[in-house]
């Protein structure tokens, strides 16, 4: 008999188990045993919106349902954070347009070609940062530029391709790049310029599904800030294996800085720029590999 704790069935310890086991087997997302009250909390709303009444019940729901991918999609959306907001770690950034873009502008002077994936972008911040410090750089303007901002969560992909942002997403942006980046797009709110929008693309796509990560596009770099750090290391190993075969010979990962891949083997080359450490997947032996 379930126990209800302020108007709410207790998951019991099973319970807990099985949904936390389901989560981590579709994207990946470890959800600590200390975290049991926090998902009880927040899917919740789930059983009400459901007319179910207790946990168990809940992951039959999900399991065996006609409609349990939506629903699945919607308890992941409950359990996750999407923070994020414009010019973020701006050292990094920094260490991107300074030391990598050179790079880049020289390796790929033959194509004149470029791309760079987003991989877990939330709202598009971090994509659009991107595009406009391209823009900056002056490097690659007749260039063919794509920037692919990738997320699990199809809510927030919708608000990225809106473009439109409050202050909270603006606040570590530099004045004189709001000035030439967005457009005033009601009180409070501007839009990022249709010619940075031009170079960046969004897509669904779950980092965990291996065989669905062959249609992204090979990159120059990726980028994947903020993502793995909810992820236990087998989930982090697989990601990882994705993003290195995502990525060009001699591509760079850029990760965020609460995470390294110090215990994750030989797969990337560690790279020491002035200002970051980056990662690089090694070049194909004997040659440029492009
Ligand atoms: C904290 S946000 C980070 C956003 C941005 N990269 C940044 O650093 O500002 C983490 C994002 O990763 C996404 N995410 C989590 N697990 C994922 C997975 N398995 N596949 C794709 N995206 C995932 C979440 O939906 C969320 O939007």
């Amino acid at each position: 008999m379930p126990r209800f704790d302020e108007g709410r069935p207790e998951m019991t310890p099973e319970e807990f188990r099985l949904l936390r086991d389901h989560v981590y087997a579709h994207c990946g997302i470890l959800i600590h045993e200390n975290m049991k009250f926090v998902m009880e909390r927040r899917l919740w709303p789930r059983l009400e919106a459901l007319g179910i009444q207790d946990f168990g019940s809940y992951h039959r729901y999900l399991r065996y349902d006609a409609q349990r991918s939506a629903e699945l999609e919607a308890a992941v959306e409950s359990l996750t954070t999407h923070e994020t907001y414009f010019f973020r770690e701006p050292a990094q950034l920094k260490a991107f347009r300074e030391e990598l873009l050179p790079v880049l502008e020289k390796r790929n002077a033959h194509t004149r070609r470029l791309r760079l994936w987003s991989a877990g972008c939330s709202s598009g911040e971090e994509a659009y940062t991107l595009a406009m410090l391209l823009k900056e750089s002056g490097r690659f303007d007749d260039w063919d530029v794509e920037v692919l901002g990738t997320d699990l969560s199809r809510r927030v992909l919708t608000v990225a391709r809106r473009a439109e942002y409050g202050p909270s997403a603006l606040r570590a942006t530099p004045p004189d790049l709001l000035e030439r980046y967005f457009v005033p797009a009601g009180v409070n709110r501007v839009r990022v310029r249709d010619d940075v929008r031009a170079w960046v693309s969004f897509g669904h796509h779950n980092l965990s599904d291996v065989a669905g990560s062959q249609l992204v596009p090979r990159s120059d770099v990726v980028f994947c800030r903020n993502v793995m750090i909810y992820f236990d290391l087998a989930a982090r190993r697989r990601v990882l294996g994705v993003i290195r075969d995502r990525l060009c010979p001699g591509g760079y990962l850029l990760l965020g800085h609460a995470e390294n891949l110090l215990s994750l083997g030989a797969d990337f080359e560690l790279v020491h720029l002035k200002g970051d450490l980056v990662y690089r997947r090694p070049e194909l032996p004997g040659g440029e590999g492009r």
